[in-house]
């Protein structure tokens, strides 16, 4: 086409080839009208012979100023140095043209790239006539090219620095195509291990075999974009934690060019996540057992009342029955029992609640354990072997003598239990001294571990084992309070309970009490028993918000001859007290709205100083101390427990 354009346009001064010069004629009218392409001619010797507007459009040259000179003076002067223009010149005449690219000068010094081209032309021996020059300025072109090639390598270094990110490109199969800082980090791989390796070897075994990578191309292919998070594996095999992005990068036809691909390693906040949840389990768990507590308590404590009133009616319907008939009595017996057992469901769930009346003594462990083994071996039964395991010296512990037993025949059963066809129980104890932790302050405790040889439990199980009312023993055999118990105890008396199970490899149960301190193991002897003695007729002012108690209360106190006033609430006990006569004894419930029985027993004090004053409790509401030394009487008390109180409350009390 140059040739052509040559050949025939560039006539007008040295019209060459021109057979017909009306057609010469029209390609020099197009010539002239082309302003985009500076189209001239130049005579063998490099020499300008004609000049086009566009010519004068790039260069800045009026034809006259520039036919006649050299073209050389378009180069820069180090080209005219390096003699370019003439080796650009013997390349065209030697191969009929010459093409290049490369800065020109225009009349007013500036620079523009151009792309220029040059032909030969011959006549019709062939010998060279001159050259058609074509040049075009390319600098805009230029200048948008190098401007794309160097954001291209910004974005390029940009993502080869970033190392918090894995960026890399696949081809449309998933061959890994480049690989940045930040892959090579979180990966482990360098650029040249990786590049052109398929990229599903970052998947985990299992996932490979499920066909993940194949998956997650699909979709982003389908959908655009796919995005994960799982577990990822790094060269030396380890696995991290991956947020995975995947995008399907296209060609402007749409065709499907290859996937980017950016990971990162969460490792650390899905580790920080899975932390936090746990503590909210824990903390959700807590909060549940502490509401089952609040609930259990005041079911508890309710429950205790109305045993009050069945076990003291019994009494009194024993007494006042003098029939001998034996089905009568042993139906009283029956109720009685009864209610001793309900009597003792309610102290096992005040003590989950940590409301049972504790009465913390320096207790000699090895002799109380020693002293139950016969109770033991029988709630065992004879497949079942103790074992007793203590060291030569081992410190008191600070408890309540009582329930501890209670707590330890709970721990025996339950190891009974878990062993139907028989097993060894060992019982052991051991000094311990800890540092403190959430659970257990610093101190010195002894730890009592009841181990068994039954048939464990699974997770779920012992996770859940002190929950009151859990229980795997079915309706009716058990209920679910033995461990709480246990647990309630040991916190209330400043320790801790632990167990340790594995499924068919047995449990142990671990009761961490603290060691007594200087505390003399002062095993007081048992106050005499007040003997069933009629004792002197009392007037006996009774405070108790439950009316039932209350009626209760009185019927004993009146079967006991006393003359009996009552009040429903601490403040018409005081109302009472302003009208009577004489009052020898006050006798209150504690847990009243309002006024409980100590704001009672101060203003009892206050106005009538001297006259005894007899707390009522169901439960260790009592912060210590808070009863002023008041004597107390637990519920549910029965006819002979109000005799003993009362003698004590007012000396010997009796006649
Ligand atoms: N030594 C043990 N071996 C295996 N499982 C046990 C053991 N001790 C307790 N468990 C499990 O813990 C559950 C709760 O025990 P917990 O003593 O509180 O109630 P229980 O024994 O079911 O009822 P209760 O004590 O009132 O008879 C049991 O039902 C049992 O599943
Ligand atoms: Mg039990």
């Amino acid at each position: 086409m140059a040739r052509g354009m040559g050949d025939a346009g560039m006539s007008r001064k040295t019209p060459l080839y021109a057979s017909n010069p009306t057609e010469g004629e029209r390609f020099r009218l197009l010539v002239e009208a082309v302003t985009d392409c500076a189209i001239f001619m130049l005579d063998p010797s490099g020499i300008v012979t004609s000049w086009n507007p566009g010519a004068r459009r790039i260069k800045g040259y009026k034809a006259s100023e520039i036919i006649g000179r050299n073209f050389a003076n378009f180069y820069q002067e180090a080209d005219r140095k390096a003699e370019v223009p003439q080796r650009a010149l013997a390349t065209a005449a030697r191969e009929g043209k010459f093409e290049a690219e490369g800065w020109r000068v225009r009349k007013d010094g500036t620079r523009f790239w151009a792309f220029v081209i040059i032909d030969a032309i011959r006549d019709e021996e062939g010998s060279l006539v001159g050259f058609a020059k074509i040049t075009r300025d390319l600098t805009e072109r230029r200048k948008a090219e190098e401007e794309l090639r160097r954001s291209e390598e910004l974005f390029r270094r940009l993502v080869e620095g970033v190392t918090d990110y894995a960026i890399y490109m696949l081809d449309p199969s998933g061959i890994v195509s480049n690989w940045n800082t930040g892959a090579q980090r979180i990966k482990g791989y360098q650029p040249a291990e990786i590049v052109g390796q398929h990229f599903s070897r970052f998947y985990t075994e299992d996932d490979r075999a499920r066909g993940e990578p194949a998956r997650s191309l699909a979709i982003a292919e389908r959908e655009g974009r796919f995005e994960t998070e799982a577990w990822r594996q790094r060269k030396d095999g380890t696995r991290f934690w991956a947020n995975v992005v995947i995008d399907a990068v296209r060609d402007p036809s749409g065709r499907l060019l290859g996937f980017a691909k950016i990971t990162r390693d969460i490792t650390e906040r899905r580790e920080a996540q899975v932390a936090l949840e746990r503590t909210r389990e824990a903390l959700l768990h807590s909060q549940k057992i502490e509401a089952i507590g609040k609930l259990t308590g005041g079911v508890a404590h309710d429950f205790n009342n109305l045993l009050t009133v069945v076990l003291g009616s019994l009494d009194l319907l024993r007494r006042y029955l003098s029939n001998d008939d034996p089905r009568i009595l042993r139906l009283l017996d029956n109720a009685m029992q009864g209610a001793q057992r309900g009597a003792t469901l309610t102290q096992r769930m005040l003590a989950f609640a940590r409301r049972q009346e504790l009465d913390p003594q320096s207790v000699d462990l090895v002799a109380l354990t020693r002293g139950m083994r016969d109770l033991l071996q029988r709630s065992l039964g004879p497949h079942i072997a103790i074992e007793l395991r203590f060291p030569l010296a081992l410190d008191n512990v600070l408890a309540d003598p009582q329930q501890l037993e209670t707590a330890l025949l709970n721990l025996a059963v339950n190891a009974r239990d878990a062993m139907p066809s028989g097993g060894v129980l060992t019982i052991a104890a051991h000094g311990e001294t800890t540092t403190g932790d959430a659970n257990l302050p610093a101190g010195r405790y002894v730890r009592l571990a009841l181990t068994d040889t039954g048939e464990g439990m699974d997770e779920a199980t012992l996770s859940r084992a002190t929950e009151p009312f859990f229980t795997t023993k079915g309706t009716g055999k058990g209920t679910g309070l033995g461990l709480s118990m246990v647990h309630g105890m040991a916190e209330q008396l400043g320790g801790r309970f632990a167990l340790h199970s594995k499924v068919a490899e047995g449990t142990t149960a671990e009761l961490w009490l603290p060691v007594a301190g200087q505390l003399a193991a002062a095993s007081a002897p048992d106050a005499p028993k007040a003997t069933r003695v009629k004792q002197r007729p009392l007037t006996i002012l009774a405070v108790d918000d439950d009316a039932l108690v209350l009626a209760n209360t009185r019927a004993m106190l009146e079967d006991l001859g006393h003359t009996v006033l009552v009040a429903l609430s601490g403040e018409q006990a005081i109302e009472k007290l302003e009208h009577a006569r004489a009052v020898d004894l006050v006798i209150t419930d504690h847990a009243m709205p309002k006024m409980t029985g100590t704001d009672l027993a101060k203003v009892v004090v206050a106005r009538r100083p001297g006259t005894p004053i007899i707390l009522a409790t169901g439960y260790a509401e009592l912060p210590a101390g808070a009863d002023a030394g008041l004597p107390r009487l637990a519920k549910p008390y029965r006819q002979e427990d109000l005799v003993d109180a009362i003698a004590s409350a007012i000396g010997t009390g009796q006649e």
